[in-house]
């Protein structure tokens, strides 16, 4: 979950690694390191516990000038976010390392090499690479070849990046389970967790498979696959339509990324909509012919995507008639599973690199599915790549840890796949599909409404400054929609949010309930509205303060530790996409309050490519 960069070129790359590592501080940033072959011939290094912002200040102290580096941005596995365990990791004076991943069977290699006499100065698993590969080296003496012994001898996760000072000459990289992309420049090349971290200096990019290792020189690249064979792997050629990765107008990127969501939600729907149908070949050519096959769904996601996806069950079963389940991807990976016959597996993911995702889809494989889908946002990712189909959000880069535009583009995603299965099995009652196209037209004008809210929600926020608890409530499809608001309260106001479905009150939590725990409540209008009422009056009756966010036509009103955010019609089917705004603007204004580091919240990070 960390990030790397590396380049090898013919001047000073320190800048060129910081701003890769600016780039990638999305992946984990609770320390930094960069280690450079410099001018003088010497392997030196600079790390810094924190954000790379540290690193940085200590860079400009004591420049480091070379042609060949590698840096590292942790999010920590073994051993604390601390200066000595943060990467570059050595070996000797002359070999340094970065990873990606965990290694599985370090603590075995650790004893072996501690009786071979290396000492260890970390408590990282990642020492034991270089300790490895130094041991390899010596009878080998070429680093590539001592690489390619080097793996295999680990088990886990992995993307590497090696450089020595005894052949600096070259750049090393080997792949297995964390991604890793070279940058192809001119007289220079360079190599990246991910492109985002060298879209500063150039656009051609080549993607290293599963099992590959790489050798990357100032002139040429040379990988070797899985079985050790020579191969060539195509350059890809982006244009410059990267997101902007600035703030603009906006406190945070969170704020910014909730007020994109008409835009995105908007380009997300673009070219997948006849008059009144939904274009089923927007999941690719093979899905009329595949999606007519379909008699079962089993979606599996994590975090916020897998909400979207317990979202999806209350659709697919309610307007397409198929039976749904939903599982955390770190669940499904490990069950034995038993695969109803004709089930489509069904992958969410913003980043398409979440580690137990993409395992379960690995596994998935194995389990006789009738094909997978992936609903991605990045469409050259690992996940995207290993899926028969695809359908791409449109939600942009997102920056914020905690999602919020990639949840409600993935929600219409999971909208455009019920009605397509829907319609290619014929299972939607006459009418609905041209009903619900034509809401899904008008959703971006109501997202627009709700984000109008802003300010509103703004002085709500206010009730939860000195709260430690908090309770949020959904019936049926509201139910995903309160423990995704649950999830962002947590996430990154750090107040203790628990979600519940409403009906589940007097079971347990209104044990809880007195006027230090605020309920939040989303209410459409819609078939389970009474219920709900009841259910909010056994919380009044407790004393517990109550923030509903009710539809305009709900019938509720301010009151007496009642407080009642109006919130515009909207069709039920499409209400969880709408009542997410108020709850992603609430977390946001509640953080905000508590000061905490609404962007990057402490011990998270955007993409979790570890297990
Ligand atoms: C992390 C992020 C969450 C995200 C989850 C799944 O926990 O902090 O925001 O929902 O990973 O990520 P994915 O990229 O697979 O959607």
């Amino acid at each position: 979950m960390c990030g790397i960069v590396g380049a090898v070129a013919e001047r000073n790359i320190t800048a060129i690694l910081l701003e890769g590592l600016k780039r990638l501080e999305y992946r984990g940033y609770d320390s930094a390191g960069v280690a450079v072959f410099t001018n003088d011939g010497i392997l030196d290094r600079v790390r810094r516990p924190g954000k790379v912002s540290e690193l940085d200040q200590a860079l400009a102290a004591t420049p480091l000038i070379g042609r060949l580096g590698i840096a590292h941005t942790r999010w920590a596995t073994h051993g604390a976010p601390c200066e000595r365990n943060a990467h570059p990791h050595f070996s000797g004076q002359n070999l340094a390392v970065v990873h990606n991943g965990i290694i599985e069977n370090h603590e075995a290699l650790r004893e072996q090499l501690k009786a071979q006499g290396y000492v260890f100065t970390s408590d990282t698993d990642t020492e034991v690479i270089a300790h490895l590969l130094a041991h390899k080296l010596k009878d080998l003496h070429d680093l590539t070849v001592a690489l390619k012994a080097t793996v295999k001898e680990l088990h886990g996760a992995y993307g590497l990046a090696v450089i020595s000072a005894d052949q600096p000459d070259r750049l090393v990289a080997a792949r297995s389970g964390s991604p890793l992309v070279i940058g192809l420049g001119l007289g220079e090349n360079f190599l990246a967790s991910d492109q985002l971290a060298l879209r500063q200096v150039t656009d051609r990019f080549m993607y290293l498979e599963e099992g590959d290792i790489a050798e990357i020189r100032r002139d040429s690249v040379q990988i070797w696959d899985i079985d050790g064979k020579a191969v060539e792997r195509e350059a890809v050629q982006y244009g410059d339509n990267a997101e902007s990765a600035e703030k603009g107008e906006y406190r945070h990127f969170m704020l910014k990324e909730i007020h994109e969501q008409p835009t995105v939600v908007q380009r997300t729907l673009e070219g997948r909509l006849s008059q009144q149908q939904v274009l089923v070949q927007a999941f690719g050519p093979e899905a009329p012919e595949l999606f007519a096959k379909v008699r079962n769904v089993q979606i599996v996601a994590c975090g916020t995507s897998y909400h979207a996806g317990m979202v999806a069950r209350y659709w697919l079963e309610e307007l397409a008639g198929i039976p749904c389940q939903v599982e955390v991807a770190s669940e499904f990976r490990y069950r034995k599973v038993v695969v109803q016959p004709d089930t489509l597996f069904v992958t969410i993911s913003q980043s398409g690199e979440t580690a137990d995702t993409l395992a379960a889809l690995r596994n998935a494989k194995e389990l006789g599915f009738l094909a997978s889908l992936a609903i991605c946002n990045v469409g050259i990712s690992s996940l995207v790549r290993e899926s028969d189909l695809t359908l791409l959000t449109q939600a942009g880069r997102e920056i914020g840890v905690a999602s919020t535009k990639a949840f409600t583009t993935q929600l219409v995603g999971l909208l455009l796949l019920t009605l397509s299965l829907g319609q290619v099995r014929g299972t939607l009652a006459p009418g609905v599909e041209a009903t619900l196209v034509e809401e899904l037209r008008r959703l971006p004008t109501r997202l627009g409404e709700a984000l109008a809210m802003d300010s509103t929600v703004e002085k709500i926020a206010e009730l939860f400054a000195d709260k430690n608890h908090t309770l949020f409530l959904g019936r049926g499809a509201q139910y995903p929609v309160a423990m995704e608001g649950a999830l962002k309260l947590k996430e990154i106001s750090y107040i203790h949010a628990e979600a519940y479905p409403a009906g589940e009150l007097k079971h347990g939590p209104l044990a809880l309930v007195d006027n230090d725990m605020p309920v939040v409540t989303v209410a459409p209008n819609n078939e389970l509205l009474e219920k709900l009422k009841s259910n909010l009056q056994e919380v009044r009756a407790r004393g517990g303060e109550l923030i509903v966010f009710a539809d305009e036509k709900a019938g509720m009103s301010n009151g007496e530790g009642t407080h009642v955010v109006q919130m515009p019609h909207i069709h039920d089917i499409l209400s969880p996409i709408l009542y997410t705004i108020p709850l992603q603007l609430l977390s946001y204004y509640v953080a905000v309050l508590k000061g905490t580091d609404v962007d990057q919240p402490r011990n998270l990070a955007k993409s979790v490519t570890v297990e």
